[in-house]
């Protein structure tokens, strides 16, 4: 197990080249099985869960090579429809390839991922979805037993929440099936439309990427193709919120500002002077960051659910009381208890917790409890006065590639240590 250990009180402030989208990576590897041939992804990020993503492509037959931040995906020979238990339960978004093996392999054998530590995390839409175009389910001891019993054929699929997984899923079964599907009620978030920029470049039909309805007229076969992953909205978020929450000066080289619509005007609230120029966003914040009225979460181009908990220790050093409501995941506050082991005075109410800035928190010894709480506890420790340690970096690593030399680049004291 590995910690990291910070020492708090220093002005974040540089420059920095954001990572690779982990929400874009994911569903595009899974993509480039259904897609067949090879392909070559750029920008992706190490993380952990792009090493998972790997492993379950190599265990469906497909040869994958490396070469920095660019994936090679060969598929031509590979010919697996099964997703090993153990490799399903490494990370949620397994549940990604239901729809590119079955698009490929008319079948599937997966497990259902399970929830995770931010909620239950039900597949119920993305069956729902499988099931309108022509599979069948059989479900027997956790195992998801699907076939296409006579053929993908397009339909119109209605989702009663917007569910970013299920869209994809929907998309990847749809686009070589017989016929138009359209989604009604689609997710709209930036990794849909880089989805459906990489499938549409392998010669997919998908039009209306990023509103809320998409019509895909299914191609027989599609043709491998490069790609490059869009910037980190997430991770864009975290960096800028270091110097946010440390009186800083941080800038993001190709940020795509676009999708920080939701985000910035909250930094601005909330003090901070923030300058776009193209593809570069530079945050100069105050000494003190002021209170925040109301942080809601939303389904794109709402404020995104996953800045929720690194948005929420900026407001705990917060002049004045913020409210923050989380309405995706039904248990996305776990990070609240370690902030107040740190001096945070946050209360929480089911999906609302009433923030009360305080002047300083203090170094203490805390454990992620996710990924987006570990962010949010590496970023109390950068502004808490004394030494901060934070526990259980792996779920941390899942979504931030090398967070500790990234913030070390921006005059952070933070260093991994294994205990
Ligand atoms: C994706 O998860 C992201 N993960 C999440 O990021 C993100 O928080 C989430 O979208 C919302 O933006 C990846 O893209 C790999 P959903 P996903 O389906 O697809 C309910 C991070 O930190 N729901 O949009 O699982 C669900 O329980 C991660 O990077 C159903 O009820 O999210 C939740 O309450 C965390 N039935 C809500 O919808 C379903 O079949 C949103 O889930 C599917 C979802």
């Amino acid at each position: 197990m590995s910690a990291f250990i910070i020492n708090g009180g220093r002005r974040i402030s540089g420059s920095v080249k954001v990572q690779g989208s982990k929400n874009s990576v994911l569903p595009i590897l899974a993509a480039t099985y259904l897609v067949g041939g090879k392909s070559v992804i750029h920008n992706c990020p190490k993380l952990s869960d792009t090493n998972s993503t790997v492993k379950i492509l190599q265990a469906l037959g497909c040869v994958v090579t490396r070469k920095g931040n660019t994936i090679i995906v060969d598929s031509t020979d590979a010919g697996g429809y099964e997703i090993p238990e153990s490799l399903m339960r490494e990370m949620r978004s397994s549940v990604i390839f239901l729809g590119a093996i079955i698009g490929r392999m008319k079948k599937a054998v997966i497990s259902a991922p399970g929830g995770c530590e931010i909620g239950l995390r039900p597949i119920d839409l993305h069956l729902y979805a499988v099931k309108r175009l022509g599979v069948k389910v059989d479900e027997e001891f956790g195992r998801l037993n699907c076939s296409v019993p006579v053929r993908l054929k397009g339909k119109k699929i209605t989702f009663s929440f917007p569910s970013v997984g299920a869209t994809e899923n929907a998309i990847l079964t749809a686009v070589t099936a017989t016929g138009s599907t359209t989604i009604v009620n689609a997710a709209r978030e930036p990794e849909i439309i880089d989805l459906c920029d990489y499938l549409n470049k392998c010669g997919a039909d998908i039009s209306g990427a990023g509103e809320s309805i998409i019509t895909i007229n299914g191609k027989e076969t599609l043709i491998a193709c490069e790609h490059s992953v869009i910037a980190d909205r997430i991770a864009s978020a975290t960096y800028l919120l270091a110097g946010a929450v440390t009186g800083g000066d941080v800038s993001l080289e190709n940020a795509d500002p676009i999708h920080l619509n939701a985000i910035i005007p909250l930094l601005e609230e909330a003090g901070c002077n923030v300058n776009i120029r193209c593809k570069t966003v530079r945050l100069k914040a105050p000494q003190r960051p002021l209170r925040i009225d109301k942080i809601v979460t939303q389904p794109y181009p709402g404020f995104p659910t996953d800045a929720q908990a690194p948005f929420t220790t900026l407001a705990a050093v917060a002049k004045g009381t913020s409210v923050i409501v989380e309405n995706i995941f039904e248990s996305r506050f776990k990070h609240v208890p370690e902030l107040l082991r740190m001096g945070a005075k946050i209360k929480t109410e089911g999906r609302v917790a009433v923030v009360d800035g305080v002047e300083r928190l203090y170094g203490a010894d805390v454990v992620s409890p996710d990924l987006r709480g570990g962010a949010a506890l590496v970023l109390a420790g950068l502004c808490a006065m004394g030494q901060t340690t934070v526990r259980n970096t792996l779920y941390i690593d899942r979504g931030y590639d090398d967070i500790e030399n990234t913030l070390c680049s921006l005059n952070a004291d933070i260093k991994r240590k294994v205990i």
